[in-house]
């Protein structure tokens, strides 16, 4: 099926005026401790992601191609979350298996109770991508990373390990954002924080930037023969700005300006931040029916 390109001279101009070069960093144990110790984050994201999107081929769609399974494969999946992706994978398992990693536990938890009971066995481990070693040489025939990279601390480890547990003729699946992804959202807000006087280091692009589809590919070609790039768009299109607001507020703590404590961004600040967005959301989808999200994202095939 044709793929709709949602890229535009103005997008592209917005993009070019808005989107910073610097990029936020958050360790392994924020992840753990803060964004994920329930799944309320994940939960939201995945439930926008998937209603509101317009095209008609879903990300896991995407990945089910990309992952070209024939049902016997083994599988590992670093940063696994709370199992949403593999829920929807594991049909194409049947007669293989699935290892879930991931470094909080409350996640990984609902990972296990997602999957229990189904024919393909499964295996869940605590720990970080960059650490493998519980695993053995050349025991997977696809490994993945879905919207996890950007926060393991070693990735020369972590891909010197894929590659070592991978079997010969084995894919890894990094799937990624372009830092200009959800632009209209970082739009709403810097618009906001600048008629705030907020903080200027609140202006950061993407969590994602640090290994982007802009930039992986030179980062994943030292460890494997080959590495292709397969991407994609999306434009979630909101006709009501609650839902956008649950997403903005839970799945991305107010495009991160909420991810660490910091003096000044209180609970105040943040209502305030969030009155302004939602006006503007509100404006545009009184002016064109919808407020559009439009999504950059893709995977590297790594052989
Ligand atoms: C945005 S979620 C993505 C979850 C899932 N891959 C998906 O796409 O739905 C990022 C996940 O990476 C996990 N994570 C963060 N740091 C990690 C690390 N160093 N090793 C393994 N998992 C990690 C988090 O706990 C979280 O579940």
């Amino acid at each position: 099926m044709a793929q709709t390109d949602f890229r535009t001279p103005a997008l592209d101009a917005l993009a070019a005026r808005i989107i910073p070069r610097e990029h936020f960093v958050f360790s392994t144990e924020t992840a753990r401790d803060k964004f994920f110790n329930d799944t309320r984050m994940l939960d939201v994201k995945q439930w926008v992601h998937n209603v509101f999107r317009t095209s008609p081929t879903s990300m896991v769609d995407h990945m089910v191609d990309n992952l070209a399974l024939t049902g016997s494969e083994d599988l590992l999946d670093l940063g696994c979350g709370n199992g949403f992706i593999l829920e929807h994978i594991r049909p194409h398992l049947a007669d293989g298996s699935i290892t879930g990693l991931d470094i909080a536990p409350a996640v990984l938890a609902a990972a296990k109770d997602r999957l229990n009971g189904t024919a393909t066995p499964c295996r869940w481990i605590e720990g970080s991508a960059d650490d493998l070693s519980m695993l053995d040489d050349n025991s997977f025939d696809r490994a993945m990373a879905n919207y996890m990279i950007h926060y393991v601390p070693d990735l020369n480890r972590c891909f010197t390990e894929v590659r070592r547990v991978l079997r010969p003729g084995g894919l890894f699946m990094l799937t990624t954002d372009r830092p200009d992804s959800m632009l209209e959202m970082y739009d709403v807000h810097f618009a906001a924080l600048e008629a705030m006087g907020a903080p200027k280091d609140l202006v950061k692009a993407t969590p994602k930037g640090r290994l982007s589809l802009e930039n992986g590919q030179e980062q994943l070609e030292p460890y494997f023969d080959e590495v292709r790039l397969i991407s994609w768009q999306d434009q979630l299109r909101f006709t009501d700005p609650a839902p956008f607001m649950r997403f903005y507020e839970v799945g991305h703590n107010h495009c991160c300006a909420s991810s660490e404590e910091r003096e000044g961004v209180d609970g105040e600040f943040l209502s305030e931040l969030r009155d302004r967005v939602r006006a503007q959301v509100q404006e545009a989808i009184t002016s064109k029916g919808h407020f559009a999200v439009t999504k950059f994202t893709g995977s590297f095939l790594c052989q």
